[in-house]
């Protein structure tokens, strides 16, 4: 597989995206919620790099695709949602691709009385977003392919890969990703 980004380049990115986000929430205590499973790598290294009181939950969402791509209504997982009424929260995702699932995520956590929502993805991909939705923090972007490893996967293999990689040969199976 072709390397995309190597773990080196990964690491020292997660350390700043962590160094400007300890800076910019200037000491208040963080709410970060991750969108499971594929930022899970992503959130184990970049919460290391934060320097603050924080609280980590994990979310469990998916969208009913129709029979081409397009996404239906986001299906969040009610047991997963945290209390975030009056906290700032900090929505972390692996990927944003047309930008369906942040977005979705966003409206849900005002509606439950965040009292800021911000966003953090590692990876963004060009020329796909369908949504309108600026990140506060990126780490990096990257071409339209279906990528693997550091949290991603296809079919559920690959998540464990120190690195992200490019997926030969392939296009989105149906339903991938999550
Ligand atoms: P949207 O389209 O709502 O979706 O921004 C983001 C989610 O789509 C999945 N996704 C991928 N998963 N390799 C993956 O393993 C990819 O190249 C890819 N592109 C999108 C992922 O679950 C992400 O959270």
């Amino acid at each position: 597989m072709d390397i995309l980004l190597s773990e080196a380049q990964i690491q020292e990115r997660v350390r700043q995206l962590g160094r400007r986000i300890e800076a910019e929430y200037h000491g208040r205590p963080l709410t970060i919620v991750a969108v499971l499973t594929g930022s899970l790598v992503f959130l184990a290294d970049l919460i290391r790099q934060i320097g603050l009181p924080l609280r980590v939950a994990l979310l469990q969402a998916s969208s009913y695709k129709g029979a081409v791509s397009t996404a239906g209504p986001l299906l969040l997982n009610e047991a997963f949602v945290p209390d975030v009424a009056g906290r700032d929260v900090l929505l972390l995702d692996d990927i944003l691709d047309t930008g369906h699932t942040l977005s979705a995520l966003v409206r849900q956590m005002t509606e439950r009385g965040a009292r800021s929502v911000r966003t953090v993805v590692l990876l963004r991909k060009l020329g796909r977003q369908e949504v309108h939705l600026e990140p506060d923090y990126c780490g990096f972007t990257i071409p339209d392919a279906f990528v693997v490893g550091y949290g991603l996967d296809y079919a559920d293999d690959y998540r464990h890969l120190p690195y992200v990689a490019i997926l030969p040969g392939s296009h989105p199976p149906p339903g991938a990703g999550g």
